[in-house]
């Protein structure tokens, strides 16, 4: 593995990679988010770069440090993040959706702060569902062609195999990561479950900076030779 990223086998390669949740504004004070910390997506920028490619890193509202030579983009809620993929992707040969992205977002965020009516009376929320932004991206021109090389992740709480491989073909990528429970939220370590169409297999536990380097081995040993 140490060889490996001497080697650098992703230089000249664009990676494109989304961390963290997002946050969803209910009015101009609150909003709706997860518990992603953006570690593992963080580690897997830094994992990339270090094999040598230029990073592109859009994340939510995360306080983690930018991994060196990686350019992030900030972002707050699964629209903006959207916006910030999808003109990025066009140009990029892998890209990796770590991120949490909220699943609805409140249809009608209100432009003032909500406040009490006085009578006990509770605001009612309606949601809409936010654009699948992995499965945009994997059904983009580019990746029909197999130019950009897409990979999903999956969070579950039971069933994680066939979940993930139900979810691979869903969102139509070639790899679809599960972190393998219990919930790794904010954890230093974690162990994963790569399911790709040969099938499955594991990345034991270890520190998110190990398992990164590994997984960024596995994705760049599926690129297609680079174009000369
Ligand atoms: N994802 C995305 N945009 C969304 C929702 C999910 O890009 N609006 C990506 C995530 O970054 C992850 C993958 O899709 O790589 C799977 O996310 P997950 O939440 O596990 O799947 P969902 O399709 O949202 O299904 P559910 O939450 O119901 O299990
Ligand atoms: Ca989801």
């Amino acid at each position: 593995l140490v060889a490996f990223f001497a080697a650098k086998l992703l230089s000249g390669r664009k990676v494109l990679i989304t961390a963290g949740p997002t946050f969803e504004a209910i009015d101009p004070v609150r909003g709706i988010t997860n518990l992603s910390s953006g570690k593992m997506g963080f580690a897997i920028a830094r994992a990339a770069r270090e094999a040598g490619a230029e990073v592109t890193l859009v994340a939510g509202p995360v306080h983690l440090p930018t991994p060196r030579g990686v350019h992030r983009v900030n972002v707050q809620s699964a629209q903006e993040m959207l916006a910030a993929v999808e003109q990025r992707a066009q140009t990029a040969s892998v890209f990796i959706a770590t991120a949490a992205v909220a699943d609805w977002r409140p249809a009608a965020p209100s432009t003032q702060k909500i406040k009490k009516d006085g009578f006990g009376q509770m605001p009612v929320l309606g949601f809409v569902e936010n654009t699948d932004i992995l499965a945009t991206v994997a059904q983009s021109p580019h990746a029909l062609v197999g130019d950009l090389y897409c990979v999903g992740f999956a969070a579950e709480s039971h069933d994680l195999l066939i979940h993930a491989t139900a979810k691979r073909q869903r969102k139509g990528v070639p790899l679809l990561v599960g972190n393998i429970g219990p919930a790794t939220f904010g954890q230093d370590d974690n162990a994963l479950l790569l399911v790709d169409a040969q099938g499955h297999r594991e990345l034991p536990r270890a520190s998110k900076r190990v398992l990164a380097q590994q997984l960024i081995a596995e994705i760049a040993r599926r690129l297609p030779a680079l174009r000369t």
